[in-house]
């Protein structure tokens, strides 16, 4: 078999502590080998390989893992956005405008779409990312949606309770039982997954609740959107569930932080949805402290969120939620993986996919120190240099 070697590596982050030194597992002076899609050998520089891409003594990090994205929509929400600067309140009722624009889509349309949104996450060093149905919500939308989704990755999460429809208005009762019937049965077959806005205006806990158990009835793993807009019953439900991840957690009270501390779902921060939303930030640093496992996604999406920039939510993290660069590198990459219950990616070690961005920076600071400022030269996904932005 041929192997890469991605050589010249000035630093290596390699997200594996018993590689190097501290948390994030640094080598310096490295050489990255890869055979096939796999990473065999983190060596000195100058190591033989019958490819080679020349780091040029920049730093090499895993690539991220997005494990919260909504990339598979039609249309746009950019007045709403100004409105919101303006003073508007952010409502999750906006879903119902990317829905009607969805449902008319087709599905080649929904999948060039994705296609453009995925490539753009690529050349921001997102190497593997989870990709959400949700602006559908009816059987054949949320099919289509999860259909094209499972084209681009094998993390997909059914979302068919992101909201109510219109045509449900006052109903929401009726609308768990077609999301957890038909349309459950539609979008299995392309999902690992499932989700549930569990939030005062989406879905209550008994509601969610219900959703949860259908979706692990179906054989799917579980994850809740909740304590996005205000204390909540997400967090806990989430725990008691066994979900794997429970993001958002902007409002955490004491009891939610040391329930997720005892358990084993990871809590995913969406830093770059408080900030176009303007809500306050989450207080990771008390999670951090108190033992809770966390990950940074994205949240790619056309109301809340519209970035593919894991750096910027990485800058966001260390400015404003007061984690250290090293902890919100490691909780976009290797917390991700965690909040997809996976070990294949989101480091650099022997056996794990190599999946490795190449930074235009001495190191990894530099996400955090040169915000807005795009460093990915190269992104390398399963052994392939697919997106290069040198
Ligand atoms: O994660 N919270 C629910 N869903 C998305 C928002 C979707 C939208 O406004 O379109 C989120 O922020």
């Amino acid at each position: 078999m041929t192997a890469l070697v991605i050589d010249n590596i000035g630093l290596l982050v390699t997200a594996e502590p018993e590689l190097g030194e501290g948390p994030l597992g640094l080598v310096r002076d490295a050489a990255l080998v890869i055979e096939g899609e796999r990473v065999t050998a983190v060596e000195r520089a100058g190591a033989a390989g019958d490819e080679r891409l020349d780091a040029e003594g920049r730093c090499v990090i895993p690539g991220f893992v997005d494990s919260h994205t909504h990339i598979v929509f039609a249309g746009d929400r950019a007045d709403e956005f100004a409105a919101r600067m303006a003073g508007r309140p952010y409502a999750a009722s906006g879903i119902r405008v990317t829905t009607a624009a969805t449902r008319e889509a087709g599905e080649d349309e929904l999948r060039t779409l994705a296609r453009a949104r995925l490539a753009e996450a690529r050349r921001a060093g997102i190497t593997h990312l989870e990709i959400k149905s949700g602006y559908g919500l009816e059987t054949e939308a949320e099919r289509r949606s999860c259909a094209v989704a499972a084209e681009l990755t094998d993390d997909v999460t059914f979302l068919g309770a992101h909201a109510v429809p219109p045509e449900y208005e006052g109903r929401a009762d009726e609308y768990v039982e077609l999301v957890c019937g038909e349309m459950l049965e539609a979008c299995r077959p392309y999902s690992r997954w499932i989700d549930v806005f569990c939030e005062e205006g989406a879905f209550d806990a008994d509601q969610s609740r219900r959703v949860l158990e259908a979706g692990r009835d179906a054989g799917l793993g579980l994850r809740v959107h909740g304590n996005q807009l205000g204390f909540g019953p997400g967090v806990g439900l989430a725990v008691e569930m066994g979900a794997a991840s429970v993001d958002h957690c902007t409002y955490l009270t004491d009891e939610d932080v040391a329930v997720l501390a005892g358990s084993d779902t990871v809590a995913t921060f969406l830093p770059a949805t408080d900030f176009s939303t303007r809500q306050p930030y989450p207080d990771a640093r008390r999670a951090i402290d108190a033992g809770v496992n966390v990950a940074i996604a994205t949240n790619c999406n056309p109301g809340s969120s519209y970035t593919t920039s894991m750096a910027f939510c990485i800058a966001l993290a260390v400015r404003d939620m007061r984690m250290t660069p090293e902890e919100a590198l490691l909780a976009a990459t290797r917390g991700g993986a965690r909040a997809l219950r996976r070990d294949d990616v989101g480091r650099l070690a022997p056996g794990a996919r190599a999946d490795a961005a190449v930074l235009n920076a001495p190191s990894y600071t530099h996400l955090v120190y040169r915000p807005g400022v795009p460093l990915v030269a190269d992104s390398v996904v399963a052994g392939s240099v697919e997106a290069t932005g040198r």
